[in-house]
């Protein structure tokens, strides 16, 4: 059974993810930025050996840095950075809120770069590692609506560091893919999500177990399709 660690495990697709997986008989890495905030996590990770919970604030790179201490060296077979944030409602030319602008960069863009450093060692003993970043359709240039800046940016640069590991790693046995997930019915998502959290979850899954090492660097859709950049 493979090891998989889920950033971002508290609520929505995150949350799901860890379900699924453990319900498969994998071993989950369950992060979270407030353990004492995490109740549906909690609930699911009581008395499931099979889950561990670990603190994680993705904003923090001393969060990152101590998560990475407390798991170690041990071989991670599939890191999922679920964790972002939208950056509140003040996204337009004329009201775009710069201190969100910034903690959102943090945590869609930096947070993410620096869970591959500090993880890649982890990935790399697993000998078939994979590193999926969980961006948007938003991120990409063929999304056709404005507005959004913060949140479309950051994860537009997300998508960038998916390309740019995945080059950099060329000859690291690790698949790095980026990921649109659906429009979800999570907090984040609302309640008119085309598809539910279990249905995105799922379809991540096998996006992951079909990926190879020639995929490296590919902007998926849940269902598998490639997303047009
Ligand atoms: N839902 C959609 O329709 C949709 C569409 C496109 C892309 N996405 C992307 O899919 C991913 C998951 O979305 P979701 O719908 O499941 O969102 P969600 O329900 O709002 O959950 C967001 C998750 O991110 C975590 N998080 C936020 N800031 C964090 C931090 N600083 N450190 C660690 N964890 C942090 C939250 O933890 P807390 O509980 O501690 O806040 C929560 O577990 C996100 O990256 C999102 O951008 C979602």
């Amino acid at each position: 059974m493979a090891t998989v660690m889920i950033v971002g495990a508290t609520r929505g697709i995150g949350l799901e993810l860890v379900r699924q997986y453990a319900e498969a008989g994998d071993s989950v890495i369950a992060c979270a930025r407030d353990l004492g905030a995490s109740e549906q996590l909690d609930a699911l990770a009581s008395g499931n050996d099979r889950i561990r919970v670990e603190s994680l604030d993705i904003g923090s790179p001393g969060s990152i840095e101590a998560a990475a201490t407390s798991i170690g060296d041990q071989a991670i077979d599939t890191l999922i950075v679920c964790a972002g944030v939208v950056g509140g409602a003040a996204q337009s030319l004329d009201d775009v809120d710069l201190e969100a602008w910034h903690h959102t960069l943090d945590v869609n863009t930096i947070g993410p770069t620096l869970i591959a450093r500090h993880f890649q060692g982890n990935l790399a003993a697993s000998g078939n590692g994979h590193l999926m970043l969980v961006s948007s359709q938003l991120a990409a240039s063929t999304w056709p609506m404005g507005g959004r800046i913060i949140y479309s940016t950051t994860k537009a640069a997300l998508g960038k560091v998916g390309q740019i590991l995945a080059i950099d790693w060329k000859d690291e046995p690790i698949t790095v893919t980026i990921l649109h997930p659906g429009w979800v019915q999570t907090d984040m998502g609302g309640p008119s999500g085309e598809i539910t959290a279990e249905e995105s979850a799922s379809g991540i899954r096998s996006v992951i177990a079909g990926a190879t090492k020639a995929d490296s660097g590919k902007f998926y859709k849940w269902n598998g399709e490639i997303h047009p950049w």
